[in-house]
């Protein structure tokens, strides 16, 4: 008997395998293992499943990269452009303190300018009283800069109260104090109007109101801001309260062509005064004012006006894009903003609504980024603060009649979403009007 050796060879493996074998009758007969088959197999099917498995573990990894990794980065990156942002804001403080004697010099010469015309056209003992304080204020200034000694923050600060003062001079009008005498405001009403925006409840930005303007014809508007609740172009215009409330026989007006036009608005500051609405321009530190009676577009620059989310309003639950907040009194249209210079403090700039010149600049020391909104009666400046989602505190107001500011008002009042994003007094039906993350209310209010 031949014995022959079948050699195996079992190339999934590798592996080859000797196994003996005899002869019997006409041919070989080997005795064989099924298993050695079976072998491979398994390891071949081991093999794919680890393929398998690790096509799925790189998929939840290109899963996990997308969808948790990546955004964790993101904000990572945001926080340090944030942080670094308030840094670069107070690296230039810093410049600003150290370099600008000669700038604050310069303010104060015009601030004695202005004083000294204001005195030579309506002299009296107050503004007797703050030439005197000014003449002073120079000499302590001259006398800083001989000595190199000086504390320019506490010379800042006197500089702005006085400038106050100087500015409030300018400002009485003769009529001003009989027409509003019980100045400030003592008590807001229940939201005597609630209503959704005509548009969608999905527009959580923009603004609402009535023309402002004294003996104007009754007029309500409606604004809502688009892409990214950040620009708008169209103003929903209704001539009577019933078509307002019923949403109907509207005309939408356009103050610009797309609400990517440089003369589109931005922000939610917007305010209606005399058929003309007064908004940021888009993407600039501008005022534009669009007279809806002529279609015509005017601007003008803001100096040193923070924009793009560097001042805005923001106490809690912020709204974007409130950076420039416009807002109508009798006679005028005013506009709250916040400037570096001003230590990211409210800046109050009297605009005369014709001409869309600035006829008077406060500076507060409210930091602007504390307050959740601000509107304007009877040229006081309030400022509100979140409570609650479902309520909002007067708490702050700046006379601009006499420099003074009050920090101990509490007037509160209901709303019915946390978001603010516009709120402005109108003096004809003496009515706060709200914009609260897409709905319109508005309120009655008590001298
Ligand atoms: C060999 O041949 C004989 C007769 O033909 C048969 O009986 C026997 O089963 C065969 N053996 C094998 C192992 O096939
Ligand atoms: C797939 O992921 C699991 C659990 O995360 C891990 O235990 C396994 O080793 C991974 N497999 C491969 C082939 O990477
Ligand atoms: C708007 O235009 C009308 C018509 O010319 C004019 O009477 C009015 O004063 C203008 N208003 C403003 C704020 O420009
Ligand atoms: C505003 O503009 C008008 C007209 O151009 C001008 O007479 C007036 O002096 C300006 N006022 C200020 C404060 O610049």
């Amino acid at each position: 008997m031949l014995s022959f050796l079948l050699l195996l060879t079992v190339t999934l493996s590798v592996e080859s395998q000797k196994i003996p074998g005899e002869q019997k009758n006409d041919s070989c007969v080997c005795k064989l293992s099924s298993s050695i088959w079976a072998f491979p197999a398994v390891r071949f099917e081991k093999a794919m499943k680890q393929l398998q498995t690790c096509e799925e573990n790189l998929t939840e990894f290109q899963k996990r990269i997308r969808d948790v990794e990546l955004p964790k980065m993101k904000l990572t990156l945001k926080n340090i452009k944030s942080r670094q942002k308030r840094s670069d804001f107070a690296n230039r403080n810093d410049l600003y303190k150290s370099l600008h004697l000669q700038e604050l010099i310069l303010e104060l010469e015009e601030i004695y300018n202005t004083a000294t015309e204001v005195h030579k056209k309506n002299p009296s003992k107050t503004t007797n009283d703050l030439l005197k304080e000014l003449t002073k204020a120079r000499k302590d200034v001259q006398n800083m800069y001989k000595s190199n000694v000086f504390n320019l923050e506490t010379m800042q600060k006197r500089l702005r109260d006085l400038n106050n003062r100087v500015q409030s001079c300018k400002t009485i009008p003769e009529d001003f104090r009989s027409t509003c005498h019980q100045r400030i405001m003592s008590r807001i009403s229940s939201p005597v109007v609630t209503k959704l925006n005509s548009i969608s409840k999905s527009y959580i930005s923009g603004a609402w109101g009535r023309d402002a303007k004294p003996n104007s014809k009754e007029r309500y508007w409606e604004h809502c801001l688009v892409s990214g609740h950040k620009y708008g172009n169209t103003f929903r215009m209704y001539n009577s309260y019933e078509d307002f409330m019923g949403s109907k026989n509207y005309k939408d007006e356009y103050v610009a062509s797309s609400y990517s036009h440089t003369n589109a608005v931005q922000g939610s500051g917007t305010i209606l005064y005399d058929n003309t609405v007064f908004y940021q321009c888009y993407g600039k530190a501008e005022i534009c004012s669009f007279n809806i009676t002529t279609q015509k577009t005017k601007r003008m620059k803001l100096d040193d006006a923070g924009i793009e989310n560097t001042f805005p309003f923001c106490y809690y639950s912020c709204r974007d894009w409130t950076d420039i907040d416009l807002e109508a009194d009798r006679d005028a249209v005013w506009v709250i903003y916040a400037t570096m210079e001003n230590h990211g403090n409210i800046v109050l700039s009297r605009l005369d609504p014709v001409e869309l010149n600035i006829t008077h600049t406060f500076k507060t020391h409210l930091f602007k980024r504390s307050v959740s909104s601000t509107f304007m009666v009877c040229g006081v400046l309030y400022a509100t603060r979140f409570v609650n989602t479902y309520q909002e505190e007067v708490f702050y107001a700046f006379d601009t009649t006499t420099g003074q500011e009050i920090n101990s008002l509490s007037l509160p009042f209901e709303k019915v979403s946390a978001g603010i994003a516009n709120l402005n007094y109108n003096p004809v039906d003496r009515k706060l009007y709200m914009y609260n993350d897409g709905y319109l209310l508005a309120y009655n209010t008590f001298n």
